[in-house]
């Protein structure tokens, strides 16, 4: 395989997301867990550059603005890897991420910026791979990158490599809301939230999650009862100031707050009438003036 000789450099859009819905419904013999979740991109985007460099066989990669990232190896790395083991490709490559999502949010910005890297580099071939090859390759870099490829609402199942879309009439009834999201300064470890859940052992049933899912994708289900997180009891046990503005935020302004993925991130799907900078105000009020707080639209 080859690269087209006229490109060197292509900048990629990575999105942020947010699990409506997230249903664990057991531990696997691989250590994972099986769950069904419904995925939502949102207009929060990191940029991931890829460019070609003479040297055969280099990899860098620097993120602007965030120096929490300087020496730990990335997920958009491990994508150059994967690449280059399917490809036979050799060529150096540099990959630059300005970054706009927060890390250890649960919003999916590492598997996302791997995902561009991927879709970059791919661009970049003369035959680019095809989407089934692509989703194959995401589910070995990291559970949520297949949900990635996939451009904007979609359920994910088993450990994250089981893709399809929904209904449109569901994707059409999130266009034009806005999400409110809101990070303490504090990432949660998803490793730890997930053994946490595990030690609970409370699991869903899969027949219960894909009832609701269909409830949901028929319209018997409203989009604010679907909302739901298997993971967030176990966020709740840990980070009690959680639950604490969670109350406040149903009781002050009748919102439906909810944990994105493991956390950190947490959202409110909002209407019109939504006072949107009251309800910042209370968020700061109550996390500090450092909290990460973004109106942003979905995808
Ligand atoms: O695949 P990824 O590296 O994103 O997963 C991070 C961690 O989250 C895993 O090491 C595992 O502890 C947990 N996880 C899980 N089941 C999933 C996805 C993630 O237990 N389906």
């Amino acid at each position: 395989m080859s690269l087209k000789k006229a490109i060197n450099q292509v900048s990629v859009p990575a999105p942020a997301k947010v699990n409506l819905f997230l249903s664990v419904l057991g531990k696997r013999a691989d250590g994972y867990h099986d769950l069904v979740s419904v995925v939502a991109k949102l207009r929060l985007y990191d940029l991931v550059t890829v460019e070609t460099v003479a040297e055969e066989n280099s990899l860098s990669c620097d993120c602007l603005g965030e120096t929490a990232l300087i020496g730990i190896r990335n997920l958009a790395e491990d994508a150059v890897s994967a690449w280059r083991q399917a490809t036979g490709v050799r060529v150096g490559i540099r990959v630059v991420i300005d970054k706009r999502i927060p890390l250890q949010a649960g919003l999916g910005g590492g598997s996302s910026n791997a995902v561009a890297t991927l879709l970059g580099l791919n661009s970049m071939m003369e035959s680019p791979m095809g989407l089934d090859q692509l989703m194959g390759i995401a589910s070995k870099i990291g559970s949520d990158c297949p949900s990635f490829l996939l451009p904007d609402l979609c359920i994910m199942r088993g450990r994250g490599e089981r893709m399809s879309g929904v209904h449109p009439k569901r994707a059409e009834e999130l266009k034009g809301r806005r999400i409110i999201l809101f990070k303490p300064s504090l990432g949660f470890p998803t490793e730890e939230i997930y053994e946490l859940m595990a030690r609970g052992g409370k699991y869903s049933r899969a027949e219960d999650a894909n009832q609701r899912l269909e409830d949901w994708e028929k319209g018997r289900l409203s989009l604010e009862e679907l909302l739901s997180n298997d993971l967030e009891s176990a966020v709740f046990s840990k980070y009690l100031f959680v639950p604490e503005l969670f109350e406040l935020l149903r009781n002050e302004f009748s919102l439906r707050p909810l944990v994105s993925g493991s956390g950190s991130c947490c959202f409110c799907i909002g209407s019109r009438e939504t006072p949107w900078k009251e309800v910042e105000k209370s968020i700061r009020k109550a996390w500090g003036s450092e909290t990460f707080v973004e109106v942003v639209d979905f995808v």
